[in-house]
Order: C-alpha cells, then sequence, then structure tokens
C-alpha cells in the first residue's frame, strides 16, 4: 500500500499547529503564567523552545521523512535494533494513553459547550455557584461518559478520511476558525475594562515568582504543547515530502503555537481583571471563574460558547495527531485497512477514558497513591512517559543518526538555506546531543521524587 501524503505544504503546516496547538495553550499556559512570574515565566518559557522545542520538532519530524515509517519501524530503521524499535513503540503506546485521557478531559469542554450553548453558564453571582454547578455536572457519569464518547467520535470521524481527506481538510477549516475565535475573543477582552492592567500584570516580570518549579513547569510546557516524545511528529513527518523545507516549515509552527498561547493569556486575563476577579487561577480557572465571568460581562451568553467552542476545536485537532500514530503502527504492520484500525484505536482510547471519566463520580472512591485517576494519568502520561519519549528521541537523533546524517535529511528542500546557515548544524546538534537529554533527564528525577 502506497504511503498517504500531505497534499500540500499549508496543509502540513497547518496539521502540525493543529497538534501543537491545544488544552495545553489555551487552558494550562495562562494559569502557568498567572502564577509563575508573568513575562519571566515567559522568557524561560522562550528559551526552552529555542534549546529544545524547536531542534526535537525539527528532529522529529526528520526521523519520520527520512524513514517515511510509523515510530516503532523509524526508530529501528536509524538505531539498528530491536531496543529502538521498542522506545519507538513507547512511543505511540504514549500517543494512545495520551489520546484517552485527553478525550475524557476534552469532554468537559464538549460538555461545558452544551451547556453554554443551552444558556446555563450565564446565571451565576459568585464562584461557589458555578462551582457547585460543575461539580453537579462531573459528578454524572452519563453526562462525562457521553461528552466523552461524543469527543472521541468526531475525532475518530476526522481520521476515517486519511491523511489527506481527514486530517489536513479538517485543519484547512478548523484552525483558520480557531484563529478568528481567538482574534475576536482578544478583541473583546481588551475592549473590557481594566484590560491595560491584566496586560500589564501578564507582562511585568516577576522574577521572585520563578521558583524551581516554575522552571520545570515551562519545560514540561515546552515539551507537552510541541507534542514531542509521543509519536506523533514522527508520524506526521512521515507523510511529509522530500522537497518540504522542513526548517521553513517548523519556525512558524512554533511562532504561531506560542503566539496562541501567549493570545490566550491575554484572552483569559482580560477578562478575569474585568471583573476583579484576577486573584483567580489553577485549572478550576476555565470552570469555575469564567463562568460566574460570563455571567457579568455585556454578551455573556454569546461569548461562553464561543469560548468553549474555540477550546474544544482547539483540542480536537490535537486529539486526532495523539490517536495518528496508533493508526498508521497498525496499517504499517498489519496492513489493515485505515478504517479498521481506526476504530481499533478509537474503542481503546474509548476504554482508557472511560475510568477518567468516572473519576469525580462512580470511581471517585479510586485514588491510587491519593490522586485521582485521571490525574494518574495525566502524570504518568506528561510527566513520565512523554519525557522518556523525548529523551528516547533526542538520543536516537543526536548520538546514533548523528548530526551529519541528520542534517543531510533536513537539507533535502533546504539546501540553499542549511548552507548559508552554517551555525544551524552545531546549533541543533549540540541542543539534542547535550542540553535535551540533560534537560529532559532533570524533568524525570524530579518526576521520580514526586
Ligand atoms: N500539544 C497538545 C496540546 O497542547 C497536546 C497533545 C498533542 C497531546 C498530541 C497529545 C497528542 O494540548
Amino acid at each position: 500500500m502506497k504511503r498517504e501524503s500531505w497534499g500540500s505544504r499549508l496543509g502540513f503546516i497547518l496539521a502540525v499547529s493543529g497538534s501543537a496547538i491545544g488544552l495545553a495553550n489555551i487552558w494550562r499556559f495562562p494559569h502557568l503564567v498567572g502564577e509563575n512570574g508573568g513575562a519571566a515565566f515567559v522568557l524561560i518559557y522562550l528559551t526552552f523552545l529555542i534549546l529544545l522545542g524547536f531542534p526535537l520538532l525539527l528532529g522529529e519530524i526528520s526521523v519520520g521523512r527520512a524513514t517515511g515509517k510509523s515510530p516503532a519501524k523509524a526508530f529501528r530503521m536509524l538505531g539498528g535494533n530491536k531496543g529502538w524499535g521498542a522506545l519507538g513503540g513507547m512511543t505511540i503506546l504514549t500517543g494512545f494513553i495520551v489520546s484517552g485521557f485527553y478525550s475524557a478531559i476534552a469532554g468537559w469542554i464538549v460538555g461545558y459547550l452544551i451547556e453554554a450553548l443551552r444558556g446555563n453558564l450565564t446565571d451565576f453571582t459568585t464562584v461557589g455557584e458555578s462551582k457547585e454547578y460543575f461539580e453537579r455536572w462531573i459528578q454524572s457519569p452519563v453526562l462525562t461518559l457521553g461528552a466523552h464518547f461524543l469527543f472521541l467520535t468526531m475525532s475518530i470521524s476526522i481520521l476515517y478520511f486519511g491523511v489527506r481527506k481527514g486530517i489536513e481538510r479538517a485543519n484547512k477549516v478548523l484552525m483558520p476558525l480557531l484563529f478568528l475565535l481567538l482574534l475576536v475573543l482578544l478583541f473583546w477582552g481588551l475592549s473590557l475594562p481594566r484590560s491595560g492592567e491584566a496586560l500589564k500584570f501578564l507582562w511585568m516580570p516577576d522574577f521572585k515568582a520563578l521558583t524551581p518549579f516554575a522552571v520545570l513547569a515551562a519545560l514540561g510546557q515546552a515539551f507537552f504543547t510541541l507534542s514531542l516524545g509521543q509519536g506523533t511528529m514522527v508520524t506526521y513527518g512521515s507523510y511529509t515530502s522530500k522537497s518540504e523545507n522542513l526548517i521553513f516549515s517548523c519556525f512558524p509552527i512554533v511562532l504561531m503555537d506560542t503566539v496562541v498561547s501567549l493570545i490566550a493569556a491575554g484572552i483569559v486575563f482580560t477578562i478575569l481583571f474585568s471583573v476583579g476577579a484576577e486573584g483567580a487561577g489553577g485549572p478550576a480557572l476555565l470552570f469555575h471563574t469564567l463562568p460566574v465571568v460570563f455571567s457579568q460581562i455585556p454578551f455573556g451568553t454569546l461569548l461562553a460558547p464561543l469560548f468553549f467552542l474555540l477550546v474544544m476545536l482547539a483540542a480536537l485537532t490535537s486529539e486526532v495527531s495523539a490517536m495518528e500514530p496508533s493508526v498508521a503502527y497498525l496499517m504499517d504492520k498489519f496492513g489493515w485497512t485505515r478504517k479498521k484500525c481506526v476504530t481499533l484505536v478509537g474503542i481503546g482510547a474509548f476504554l482508557i477514558g472511560v475510568p477518567c471519566a468516572l473519576s469525580y463520580n462512580l470511581l471517585a472512591n479510586l485514588r491510587p497513591f491519593g490522586h485521582s485517576i485521571v490525574d494518574g494519568l495525566v502524570f504518568l502520561g506528561s510527566e513520565v512517559l512523554i519525557p522518556l519519549g523525548g529523551l528516547a528521541a533526542a538520543l536516537l537523533i543526536g548520538w546514533k543518526w548523528k548530526g551529519k546524517a541528520w542534517m543531510e535529511e533536513v537539507k533535502q528542500g533546504a539546501y540553499e538555506f542549511v548552507k548559508r546557515n552554517p551555525w544551524l548544524r552545531p546549533y541543533l546538534t549540540f541542543c539534542v546531543k547535550y542540553i535535551a537529554p540533560v534537560l529532559i533527564g532533570i524533568v524525570l528525577f524530579q518526576s521520580f521524587l514526586s
């Protein structure tokens, strides 16, 4: 069977951006910035993008393109033995696990989009009320499971149609829509009272708030938001043509991902400041605080659904990319049809998401190691498996494949650019060979301590 491929450069860039831009940008980034020193945090975060994010993104995509295979085979081909193949397999499994809990969490967003459309999110006067409303929502197994199912069904419907007609086409429609919604919400946020103060709060660097925890969080964020370490970028890279200039594609992707995070922070904080709720933060932001704000500001009934639609679209294009490595693996390995593989992966992701969706209702008493099941899986995925996958990729690229061969691959489609910029090779190889393993090692060490 001939391998599928992207139809155009724009399609490729939008698909990879769609993978990168997700819950981590719109939900996690704003509260991380708010709690960890504003611009000081952003500065550290940008440094990690340069030292680790961009080089590894380019590296993983190059691995995919060089081999034209899904991660297990790709790692095996470049690493030269079965051990590397197993590590590549681990990254696929990580993406699969992530797709399970990601869908359950995105289900909450779907649920809240429906609530917003029904006009149920704009009658709160206190955070206590909106919190109680959310708790009631999340305590219903029918609602949490139903929402998880609905979200996964949307993802599967996109994957069924394949790389070009499914993933690429969906991203070509959904990403511009997402940008439009972001801009609408940003301008609306800026028009609210006290928006200047909100921006000042965000951009005032407070280096005192920059604890070691904040530095680690910035590192983890750089990693998770670019969908690294979980087979996604290797797989998306495998659909890329040799004439593609990978540097010219990866750069705007990292830039777009960052701009979206910054805009999302701008939106969330202008909204919060407008009603004096700036102290609010943490993961409860979306479900406890924002509904109260939507209840108080003009046009809240219209803006609440727009906001949750934005978050859902971002999550959808990421979910699809977390599932695709497993789909590609099954297709490569067994030669089954795409539809069959998508169905199997969909059922698997649904099953993994079931205990997550039930974490706050039927299985609320099941708290292994003192955490809810969903928190446990998020920890396992984002703080253990993803860094491990990233470490494996960095070691493979930096020490096995090596800078020279990697650059030969990058040069295809970017010959002139690589030739004119001789600093590229030392910068990229040094980051992937030394800086990435050390930084990821620190993250892993810290995960084991916690
Ligand atoms: N990058 C996505 C985000 O920021 C996360 C993600 C992508 C997770 C792909 C899994 C797979 O939300």
